[in-house]
């Protein structure tokens, strides 16, 4: 039965370029899309760019336009980088619509009159110079708990505490440097808190990623406790955004409206395309729903958002499928090292998109582990699999075909044994499919891969190009004439199974088998009979291109106005003044085992650890980690600690040390594992 489906990936900022980051998500999405085109599925695949906020507002304000000016010229460079990857979508729309201000506003009046809106007086940071009220991320100052300079309003990056930006020691503006001054606003407020039983049972439906759930559940915690806070929704102007009704001066925060974007680009979809919207949105829709998103905005996926549509009376989402994050040679994509690739700088060195295409499709598995793009293994996998063993079967076999054969292909008995190839081919389709459904599109090349090696094996096997030196081979029928026709079907099997990931081989395969047309599922049980003058469909990849990519990046780097991270103020986070050895020996780093490690009740933030560094004695240290892990993955783990800091007395208990972490606004917390052969107690230095 054909399946009605939707589904959406996140709305980029229009205040920055796409990079490869962002295309894990759309590629990832645009694959299964596609996939479920081929199944004959009704499917549609909107997306939009996210356009409201403070940042957008101040870059436009620097670069003396309009937001609305920038926002468009921004959209049209999104939609071409995306159109130049091959991705998609149905509609590309933006945030800053008619149908968005329509359906914000009218979700935000059916809260309202359920009861879940509230509006109470808050007190925040004002910059008197800007005359403006100043989000968490553009407040900066010393950490309240360990006096680190210049750490954002909200967390502390070096002792990783968070706090509200009010307990800033010496804030300044990151927008004019000024000193905020407090001051007290009105703000609206969506109540969560009282949604806690509905997303309680949503996020233990199947709707999430057993990960995901287990996160969820951590936020949620349990029925007898309620730790959702109200969400403050509302902004003061200035603020580029949709005014809230009935109340000037106050504007609805962007990611209030950014998810009803979804809903937005799909209504003018279907005014175009006379689709029901309340087939797709309407409470009880039989419509299958997918978010894809990364796993950093799984909070407002999972969390604030099925709360918006249930509590204003539309459908839910059937499932989130959230993904990690990029790392470039296994590490933090990087500005400074040249990894911090743009879409278009790619295509512009690389060119073809659908290398990265089917590197991403290899490396994702459907879960949330981030993925490493290694740039060396991209050359050499898209190499030797794409180029060396899927098109050098057609490289090796299609030129005798057209030259002694006028391109006819053999029709195949698949009873026939000589047909080795194609009915081999055939016998995973189901597999590759069911992988392909559960985005294991890993496991899904993985399958095709091993059926390509079996190709190659049979041509070489049967060595065509020995038997066309035989005349007697050149007549029609003969055994050169099966093998290369067997070879071709199983390579035509290959590019249809290959489709999704991509397209664009795909589609010039079908017009070499003079099917021109887009590739369906059922395409495996036709049988093409002839085929034209075969041309290189793609070439090997040169590893200069990649270096002279990765050059450009970098020289790009100072005077790119689209090199900031999404939606983070310009202000870097400097490296701290220089320290001598004999500071730095002052600190006594240990190698730790977690003995232990547990909840603390009624922390948010905290784990309990119990951790041995080859003293006698135990030590007890309280983390704030309790967002990054589930407290048994870390039992018998080695990590690292500060063992001489004196111990602080919390609400919870003593905290005899300090357990080393990374983070940045990317994610995190990360702690940190010594390799091999490390034993408690061991001083790192
Ligand atoms: O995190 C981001 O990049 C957001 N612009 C994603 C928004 S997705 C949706 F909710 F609109
Ligand atoms: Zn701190």
């Amino acid at each position: 039965m054909t399946r009605k489906i939707l589904v959406t990936s996140a709305l980029p900022y229009a205040n920055g370029s796409i990079h490869l980051g962002h295309l894990v998500e759309y590629i990832q999405t645009d694959i299964w899309v596609r996939f479920q085109k081929m199944q004959e599925n009704l499917i549609h695949y909107v997306c939009a760019d996210d356009t409201h906020g403070t940042p957008i507002m101040l870059r436009a304000e620097k670069e003396k336009v309009t937001p609305e000016a920038l926002i468009e010229k921004v959209h049209k460079e999104h939609l071409s980088d995306f159109v130049d990857f091959n991705i998609e979508f149905d509609n590309y729309y933006s945030t800053n619509s008619e149908e968005n201000r329509e359906l914000s506003e009218s979700i935000y009046n059916s809260l309202k009159s359920n009861g879940k809106i509230s509006i109470r007086t808050i007190e925040q940071f004002y910059d008197p110079v800007k005359s403006m009220f100043l989000p968490d991320r553009f407040i900066k100052g010393e950490c309240p708990k360990c006096h680190a300079k210049d750490q954002y309003g909200d967390s502390c990056e070096v002792c990783g505490a968070t706090y509200n930006p009010t307990e800033l020691i010496n804030p300044f503006s990151a927008v004019s440097g000024a000193t905020p001054i407090r001051k007290d606003t009105e703000h609206f407020f969506f109540k969560l808190s009282e949604c806690s039983e509905f997303l309680r049972f949503w996020t233990r439906s199947g709707t999430l990623q057993p990960e995901a759930a287990n996160k969820m559940s951590e936020w949620l915690g349990d029925a007898d406790e309620n730790k959702l806070s109200d969400w403050d929704i509302s902004r003061d102007a200035p603020y580029f955004g949709f005014q809230i009704p009935d109340a000037p001066g106050k504007f609805f925060y962007v990611w209030l409206d950014a998810p009803i974007g979804y809903m937005a680009s799909f209504k003018n979809l279907a005014k175009r395309h006379s689709l029901n919207f309340d087939e797709y949105w309407g409470k009880g829709s039989a419509t299958e729903l997918y978010h894809f998103i990364g796993k950093d905005i799984l909070y407002f996926h999972a969390l604030f958002w099925p709360a918006t549509l249930e509590f204003s009376g539309y459908r839910t989402p059937t499932k989130i499928f959230a993904h990690g994050f990029l790392t470039v040679n296994g590490e933090k994509m990087s500005k400074s090292r040249g990894t911090f690739i743009t879409a278009r700088s790619y295509l512009e060195h690389v060119k073809n998109p659908e290398y990265l295409r089917y590197y991403y499709a290899a490396k994702l598995n459907g879960s949330m582990e981030d993925i490493d793009l290694n740039l060396e293994d991209f050359v050499a996998r898209v190499n030797s699999d794409l180029v060396g063993k899927y098109i050098n079967i057609a490289s090796r076999t299609a030129g005798f075909l057209t030259k002694y054969f006028e391109g006819k292909i053999l029709g195949i008995d698949l009873n026939d044994q000589v047909y080795k190839a194609t009915r081999s081919s055939l016998t995973s389709s189901g597999d590759i499919a069911s992988c392909y459904e559960s985005r294991d599109y890993a496991k899904a090349l993985r399958e095709i891969m091993k059926v390509t090696d079996y190709v190659n094996e049979y041509v070489n096997d049967m060595a065509p190009w020995v038997l066309a030196k035989d005349p007697d081979q050149h007549h029609s029928g003969s055994k050169l004439h099966a093998v290369c026709s067997d070879a071709l079907k199983a390579f035509r099997i290959l590019t249809i199974y290959l489709s999704p990931v991509l397209p664009e081989i795909s589609r010039k395969v079908s017009v070499l088998f003079g099917e021109s047309g887009s590739y369906l599922w059922s395409s495996l049980m036709e049988s093409p009979n002839r085929i034209s003058n075969y041309s290189h469909l793609i070439t090997r990849i040169d590893p200069k291109l990649i270096e002279s990519m990765v050059e450009a990046n970098k020289e790009s780097l100072t005077n790119s106005p689209n090199t900031k991270i999404e939606n983070q103020p310009s202000v870097a986070n400097p490296i701290s003044e220089l320290i001598n050895i004999d500071d730095f020996m002052k600190v006594d780093l240990r190698v730790a085992k977690i003995l232990s490690a547990e909840h603390v009740e009624g922390a948010e933030k905290l784990l309990k650890l119990v951790l041995d560094i080859g003293e006698p004695n135990t030590r007890q240290v309280f983390a704030g980690i309790k967002s990054s892990y589930d407290p048994e993955s870390l039992v018998d783990r080695l990590t690292v600690m500060v063992a001489n800091l004196a111990p602080r007395k919390m609400k919870f208990g003593l905290s005899e040390g300090m357990v080393l972490a990374a983070s940045d606004e990317s994610g995190g917390p990360y702690i940190l594992s010594p390799d091999a052969g490390a034993l408690p107690g061991m001083r790192i230095k």
